[in-house]
């Protein structure tokens, strides 16, 4: 078993919205229920701009980084940190002050899931977050019967697996994306519902389409301006799910009339409270879900690698083109692939 240090590399903000630097600070140790794990690679996602943005930590100790994968070294008391000590795992940060931008990290045992020998560790280290909220999408569209989706910010990763997995279920997938460039690249990858928002007809386009194909949910993550004219041409009684703030825009405006006349419905989504309600088993099957399909073809593009140190290069190229792949800190490997 390796041995642990008393020190490691972690990266650190100097204040909200601020500059990513690393420092050497102290390994946590693990305790009742919780697991050290040594990490391997850790991406970076919009959650973790909007934290890093939004701030509500202590700058001093918070770590950044959401998901990310390595080895278990070191376990707390119980018997699930037991059972994982040793396994390569996908996880998630538990605590502000222990995330995945760091040699180490402690979090729950149950934030951990083993990784099977045919996904690899940057493939497992984008394992949790988005293919779970895939799969829980395409669970709303399941228990509320709609017949097909809408999904914004499309050539995302995200929106690359609600599209696989809808095609998988039958469900018809319409991806808004909001420059010609990225219609064309979904057009060409074999999508064949595509609006673009930046199109002059784009609000007439989807609601012929939605009506169409009587696709009753939209899930939102841009909170754009033009969300209000978007809801307004829904087909009636559909509902709204906003899983996203990529605009950053404070409010959504949306006509209340257009609400109450089309019975329109709108909620939140939130992986980690939808886990919760989830329960132990269910997530569970949802991970094994998620296991056989990032071990088949629900991959996710990587455009650029990058040690730790360079933490800030890397958030900067991940923000100059969000829709080229993720950007992946390897961390604890002597080469950059
Ligand atoms: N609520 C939850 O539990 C949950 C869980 C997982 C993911 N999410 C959300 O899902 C979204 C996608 O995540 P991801 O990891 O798949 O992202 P990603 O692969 O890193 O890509 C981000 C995408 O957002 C687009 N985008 C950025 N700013 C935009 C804006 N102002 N308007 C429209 N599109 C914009 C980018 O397109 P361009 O190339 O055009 O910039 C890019 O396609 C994020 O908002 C994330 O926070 C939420």
């Amino acid at each position: 078993m390796t041995s642990i240090p008393k020190t490691m590399t972690a990266a650190g903000i100097d204040r909200p919205g601020g500059t990513l630097y690393t420092r050497e600070v102290p390994v946590p140790s693990p305790g009742r229920g919780e697991v050290l794990v040594r990490i391997s690679a850790a991406p970076v996602n919009p959650s973790d701009l909007a934290r890093l943005k939004r701030g509500g930590f202590d700058p001093e100790t918070y770590i950044p980084g959401l998901e990310g994968s390595g080895t278990v070294i070191a376990a707390g008391s119980g018997l699930l940190p037991a059972i994982l000590k040793g396994k390569r795992v996908a996880c998630t940060a538990e605590y502000p002050a222990s995330g995945t931008w760091a040699e180490y990290m402690v979090t729950k045992a149950g934030k951990c899931f083993p990784l099977n020998k045919t996904i690899d560790d940057e493939q497992g280290s984008m394992m949790m977050v988005n293919p779970l909220t895939a799969i829980g999408f395409l669970d709303i569209v399941k228990e509320n019967k709609h017949k097909a989706l809408i999904n914004n910010a499309a050539a995302s990763a995200l929106g690359r697996m609600v599209e696989l997995m809808g095609n998988r279920q039958g469900v018809p997938v319409i991806n808004i994306v909001r420059s010609e460039k990225h219609a064309e690249t979904l057009r060409n990858s074999g999508s064949k519902y595509v609006l673009n928002s930046s199109s002059d007809s784009f609000i007439d386009d989807l609601g012929r389409l939605s009506h169409e194909l009587n696709a009753t949910v939209l899930f939102d993550s841009t909170c754009s301006e033009q969300l209000g004219k978007m809801i307004g041409v829904l087909p009636d009684s559909s509902s709204v799910v906003i899983y996203g703030n990529l605009t950053g825009e404070e409010h959504i405006h949306v006509n209340p009339r257009k609400l109450i006349d089309n019975n329109i419905n709108i909620s939140g989504f939130f992986l980690g409270q939808r886990a919760k309600e989830n329960g132990l088993l269910k997530n569970l099957i949802n991970l094994r879900i998620a296991s056989r399909l990032v071990s088949s073809n629900m991959k996710t593009a990587i455009q650029g690698r990058y040690p730790l140190q360079k933490v800030q290069e890397a958030v900067d190229a991940y923000m100059g083109n969000m829709s080229a792949g993720k950007v992946v800190l390897r961390i604890n490997s002597l080469e950059i692939v």
